[in-house]
C-alpha cells in the first residue's frame, strides 16, 4: 500500500491545476451569474485530453487510469464545478458506457469524437416521475423491426443543449419491468427530438441543464447499446463509475473552499492578530483538512479498485456519500471563516457552497448511496 502519487499523477495534477487557474478562474463568477456555459474552456479541455481521459488511445482517448481522472476532477472542481460536471458526464457516463458496452461500429462512429472533445455527450435517465426510482421509466422505445420509436420526456439533463450524442434510457417492454429497458444512442437533429427549457439553478449555473422531449423519434436498431433489455443494468453499471466522478467533484469543491478559507485566515486580522491565530478558526481549519483528507482517500480507493478490475459499486457510493457531505460542510464553514466577505460573490466561497448541494442530489441522492452501500454490507 502506498499513499504517494506517481510522477504521472503529479503531472496530471499540475496540468489540471494550471489550466483551471489560467483558463477557468477568470470569468467564473460572471459565467455563474449569467448562467453561461464555458464553451471555449470546454473546447480547450477537449484539446488537453480532459474529456476522454480513461478512453483507450485507439479511440482517441488519453489511456489514463481512474486515479488520474479523480486528481484532474479535483483540480478543475476547485475552481469551476460547472466545467467539471461536463467533464464528469462525458468521461464517466458517456465515454465509459460506450467503450465498455458499445459495438465496434458505435465506438468508431461516436467514441473518437467524444473522447477527443470534438463533441460532448449527455446521459438521459431521469424523468419527471423517475428520479431515484429509476426503474419506473415512462419514456418508451417500441421495437418497430429495424428501429425503435422513442417517445417521452427526460428531465435535468446535463449538457442538454450542448451535447451532440445522447444515451437515452427507455422502456421497451413494461411487462418485463427493468429487464425490458433499453439504452439507445440518439443524435441531436433526429426528427422529433427537441430540447426543452433550460433550468435556472441554485448552483453549477454555468452548466447546461435541460428537459428533453422525444416525439416519435426513429432510432435505428444499431443504436441500441448491448443486448435487448440491458438498458437498466447498463445505467446502473455506468453510474457506479459516474459516482467516482461526482465524488471527486465534491472533493474539489471542498478543497477549493478550504484553500480559500486557509489563505483568508492568514490575511484577515481581528482582535489584534490574524484570525488563523485564534483557536476558533484553527478548529474549523483542522476539521476541514481532516474531512477533506478522508474524502480524498475514499475517492482514490474507489478509483484504484476500478483500475484493478475489482468490485467498486460500494466504494464509489461511499466516496460519493461522504465527499458530498464534506463538500457541503466545508463550504459552509469556509463562508463562516470569511464572515461578511464570504456572503459576497467576489470571494468565491458562496458559489462553492451553492455548487456543493447538487453533489448530494445527482447521480443518486445521498439516500440512494446508502441503499447501494447497505445492499453490499448485507449481501
Ligand atoms: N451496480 C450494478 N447493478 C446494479 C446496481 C449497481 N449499483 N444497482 C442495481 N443494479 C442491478 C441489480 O443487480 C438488478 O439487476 P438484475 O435484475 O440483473 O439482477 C437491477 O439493477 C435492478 O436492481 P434493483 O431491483 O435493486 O432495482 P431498484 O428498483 O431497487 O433500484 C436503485 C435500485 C439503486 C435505487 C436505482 O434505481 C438507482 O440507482 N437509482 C438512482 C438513479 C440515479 O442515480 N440517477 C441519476 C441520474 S444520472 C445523472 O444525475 C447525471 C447527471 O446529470 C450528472
Amino acid at each position: 500500500m502506498t499513499f504517494q502519487l506517481s510522477e504521472d499523477h503529479l503531472m496530471v495534477q499540475e496540468s489540471a491545476r494550471s489550466f483551471a487557474q489560467k483558463e477557468l478562474l477568470p470569468g467564473v463568477i460572471e459565467r455563474d451569474d449569467k448562467q453561461e456555459f464555458p464553451k471555449d474552456q470546454i473546447r480547450q479541455m477537449g484539446e488537453l485530453g480532459f474529456l476522454g481521459m480513461m478512453v483507450n488511445p485507439k479511440y482517441s482517448g488519453g489511456g489514463m487510469d481512474t486515479v488520474s481522472y479523480v486528481i484532474a476532477m479535483e483540480e478543475i472542481s476547485k475552481i469551476d464545478a460547472s466545467a467539471s460536471v461536463v467533464m464528469s458526464v462525458n468521461n464517466s457516463l458517456v465515454c465509459w458506457g460506450l467503450e465498455n458496452y458499445g459495438t465496434e461500429a458505435q465506438k468508431e462512429k461516436y467514441l473518437h469524437k467524444l473522447a477527443s472533445g470534438e463533441i460532448i455527450g449527455a446521459f438521459c435517465l431521469s424523468e419527471p416521475e423517475a428520479g431515484s426510482d429509476a426503474t419506473s421509466q415512462r419514456t418508451t422505445a417500441i421495437d418497430m423491426g429495424d428501429h425503435y420509436l422513442l417517445n417521452g420526456t427526460k428531465n435535468w439533463i446535463t449538457n442538454g443543449s450542448t451535447a451532440s450524442v445522447y444515451l437515452v434510457i427507455a422502456q421497451s417492454d413494461v411487462e418485463k419491468k427493468h429487464k425490458g429497458i433499453n439504452a439507445l444512442i440518439v443524435e441531436k437533429g433526429m426528427e422529433g427530438f427537441t430540447v426543452g427549457k433550460k433550468e435556472d439553478k441554485l448552483g453549477i449555473r454555468g452548466s447546461d441543464t435541460h428537459s428533453l422531449m422525444f416525439t416519435d423519434v426513429k432510432v435505428p436498431k444499431e443504436n441500441r447499446i448491448g443486448e435487448d433489455g440491458f438498458g437498466f443494468n447498463f445505467a446502473m453499471k455506468t453510474l457506479n463509475g459516474g459516482r467516482i466522478g461526482i465524488a471527486s467533484q465534491a472533493l474539489g469543491i471542498a478543497s477549493g473552499a478550504y484553500e480559500l478559507a486557509l489563505a483568508y485566515s492568514k490575511e484577515r486580522k481581528a482582535f489584534g492578530k490574524e484570525i488563523s491565530g485564534h483557536q476558533a478558526i484553527q478548529f474549523k481549519l483542522a476539521d476541514m483538512a481532516t474531512q477533506i483528507e478522508a474524502a480524498r482517500l475514499l475517492c482514490y480507493k474507489a478509483a484504484k479498485l476500478k483500475d484493478e478490475g475489482k468490485e467498486y459499486a460500494m466504494a464509489s457510493a461511499m466516496a460519493k456519500l461522504y465527499a458530498s457531505k464534506v463538500a457541503m460542510d466545508v463550504s459552509v464553514e469556509a463562508v463562516q471563516v470569511h464572515g461578511g466577505y464570504g456572503f459576497v460573490k467576489e470571494y468565491h466561497v458562496e458559489r462553492l457552497m451553492r455548487d456543493a448541494k447538487i453533489t448530494q442530489i445527482y447521480e443518486g441522492t445521498s439516500e440512494i448511496q446508502k441503499i447501494v452501500i447497505a445492499r453490499e454490507v448485507l449481501r
